[in-house]
Order: C-alpha cells, then structure tokens, then sequence
C-alpha cells in the first residue's frame, strides 16, 4: 500500500506564497488532516486511557439528565424525536441516551443522527451506538455534517464540538495585531509571525492592549454555528463547551487559551509532534451567539454547566437513579460523579438555542 502523504508535505501544499501558514491551517492539519490529523487517526478514544475526558465519559447520570431534558422537547405525547449529536467522540454519549429514550419514549418514538468531520470517529461512534438502537429497531443515520442530512428536525447536542474548531491567533505587537502561524525551515516546523493580513481578530480599532496580548478567533466554529441555524427547522441544539464572552477571554486569558494535551497532560512543545495531541481553545461565545442569532436561531439558555443540569432536572434525576443501584460503592460514584458535574466544569458554558416556532 503506497503511503500516503506526510504532514510535512501536507503543510508545505497550505503555505501562502511567502512560506506562511497561518496557525487555524496548521491546527486544521494536525487535528483532521487525512491520515495525519489527530481526529483522523481516532488513536486515543476520550476516557482515562486516553488523551482527554468530557462529563460525557464520567458517568452514566449525564446522558440521563439530557435525554430527559430532550424528551421533554418533544412535540406532543405522540411525536418521534430525532436525537442528534455532532461530534458524538466515542459514541458512548449517544448510546447511553438512546437507551434512555428508548425506556422513557418508547423505542418506536425515537430516531438517531451522528454526525462527525472524522470518518474514523464516526465509524466508531455508528458501531456503539448500533449495539444499543439496533436491536430496538431504533434507526440510526451517520452524516460528515448536518447539511448532508437537508433540513431536520430534532434536538441536537454538540459536546467540546466547537473547542475543538482551529483558531486563528493574533499577537497585539504594540502598535498592531500580527497574525501567529508557522513555517517550514530545514523540513521542521517553526513558530512565525506576520503582520495581519486578514481582519484581525475584529476587536474594537480604537481600544489597546498590554504588548504581547495573544486573542483567538475560530471563523470555523462560527460557521458551524450557522450551517446548524440553516439546516434546522424546528427543535433545540445545544453547545456546551469550555469558553467565555470575548471581553472575558481578551481579559482573563491575555496569552491566548489554546491547549494540546497527550495522556491527560499538557504539552508545551506540540509543533513537534502534530496528531499526537488533542489541541483545543476556548470558544468565544460573544461571536458564537451572534453567529446564532445570524443563523436564525432564538437563544434559550446561556449557562453554566451546573445551572444548565439543574435546570434540566439532576436532582430528581438522581435520586430515581439511585434509587436503582443496589451497592453503596455504586451510589457513592453517582454522588460523586454529580458533584463533579455540577462543580468541575467552571470554565463550561452551555447554549442552548432553538429553531422554528417557540415549544
Ligand atoms: C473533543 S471531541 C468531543 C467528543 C464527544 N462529544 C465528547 O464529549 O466526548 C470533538 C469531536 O468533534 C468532531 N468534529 C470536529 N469538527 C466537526 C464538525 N465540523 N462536524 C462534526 N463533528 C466534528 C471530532 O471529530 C471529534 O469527534
């Protein structure tokens, strides 16, 4: 089998005519460039023997309080619901829903979407999903994006979908924004800078920065944000994601946010080694929200993660929960589990938005 090209000769195909790849092109490439990208290699699955973990991995009680949360989006007492993730990771999330919607739904009442941009991931997510729907009769459908799948209806849920989208970066030199990427030199890859180009990460002209000030923009998770407002024409999305409003990150982060983690640990140098590390930066929910709101989408929640699984019903939910298991050491993991959930995830944001007429 003839192999494929490498990330090197990738990278060098995406440099501008000066040599310069901006950093969202080189983050595109080590995240999901064919057969080189760290989505494309699905190497480490999300958990503890992986790279990173989500609340969707912590415990069973989450896809609980969302499946309850989205049947309760549903129609009317007859309505079908359409159940679907973007960005389903290992498929666990989605599994555990299905199950659960089946029980409280009924099977006949319940349908599935996964969508993934990595064929790898969502070849995974299809198969675990399918042990739990197919022997329901509950159909399942798979899609790269959720323009494939034409207008839908549904509720559809995006966990760490849009942290997960390349980031441009910008450095403010003093004077001005440059625009931070990268180059090749000798075949290695090395940090560069050039003046900005582009718009700039668009903060306000006439404002100033400390020197060095580093601000993100994901134009990508924007886009995202808007293909969903054009495909869905009735039904909720939500996404949930670590991230704050612009003038909090512009303030709080003055480095930038952007993270690459390998085995649960951060890593400095993660040039060196692209696809062999989860890369992920905060989302701005200022343009994240405005890009909604462009797409045609009615805001129904912007939260906390803790106020968002309140609000969605955790409590009861948990103590019927508990109510099943038998063993103590069981109901001591669930406690711990949603204190977890409800304190643990400080920096998380979840944005709930609906499409078509209000329910
Ligand atoms: C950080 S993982 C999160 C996985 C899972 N939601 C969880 O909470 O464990 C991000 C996932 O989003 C997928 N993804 C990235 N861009 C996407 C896009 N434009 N549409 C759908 N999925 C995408 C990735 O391939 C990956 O499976």
């Amino acid at each position: 089998v003839a192999a494929g090209p490498t990330f090197t000769e990738l990278l060098s195909a995406r440099a501008d005519a000066d040599g310069f790849v901006p950093f969202d092109r080189w983050m595109d490439l080590a995240l999901y460039g064919p057969s080189v990208g760290y989505y494309a290699r699905r190497a480490n699955p999300p958990g503890p023997a992986g790279d990173f973990y989500t609340a969707a991995q912590l415990h069973p009680i989450f896809a609980e309080v969302v499946a309850h949360h989205a049947a309760s989006c549903v129609p009317s007492e007859s309505g079908r619901l359409r159940w679907i993730e973007m960005g389903p990771g290992d498929g666990g999330l989605s599994a555990r829903v299905v199950a659960d919607l089946a029980r409280d739904l009924g099977a006949r009442r319940v349908e599935v979407a996964l969508i993934d941009r990595s064929a790898a991931w969502l070849a995974g997510a299809e198969a675990r999903v399918r042990e739990v729907a197919d022997p329901l009769g509950i159909p399942v459908t798979t899609a790269g994006s959720i323009a494939e799948l034409g207008p839908v209806d549904g509720f559809v849920f995006a966990n760490e979908l849009l942290d997960a989208q390349p980031v441009e970066r910008y450095r403010w030199t003093g004077s001005a924004w440059s625009e931070l990427g990268v180059r090749l030199r000798d075949g290695t890859v090395v940090p560069a800078e050039r003046p900005a180009s582009r718009a700039g990460p668009g903060l306000d002209p006439a404002a100033r920065w400390e020197t060095g000030t580093i601000v993100e923009r994901s134009p990508r998770a924007e886009a995202i944000v808007r293909e969903v407002g054009d495909h869905l024409t009735a039904g909720r999305v939500v996404f949930a994601d670590y991230g704050a409003e612009e003038s909090e990150l512009v303030a709080g982060h003055p480095h930038g946010t952007l993270a690459a983690l390998r085995g649960h640990r951060p890593i400095e140098e993660f040039l060196a080694e692209p696809g062999s590390a989860d890369l992920s930066a905060f989302v701005n929910f200022t343009r994240i929200r405005a890009a909604a709101r462009a797409g045609g989408l009615r805001e129904v929640g912007y939260r906390s993660q803790s106020e968002t699984l309140v609000d969605w019903g955790i409590e009861a939910l948990v103590a019927r929960a508990s109510g099943r298991l038998t063993r103590s050491e069981e109901k001591v993991r669930l406690q711990l589990a949603v204190k977890n959930l409800l304190f643990g995830f400080g920096t998380f944001r979840c944005l709930e938005l609906g499409a078509g007429p209000a329910r």
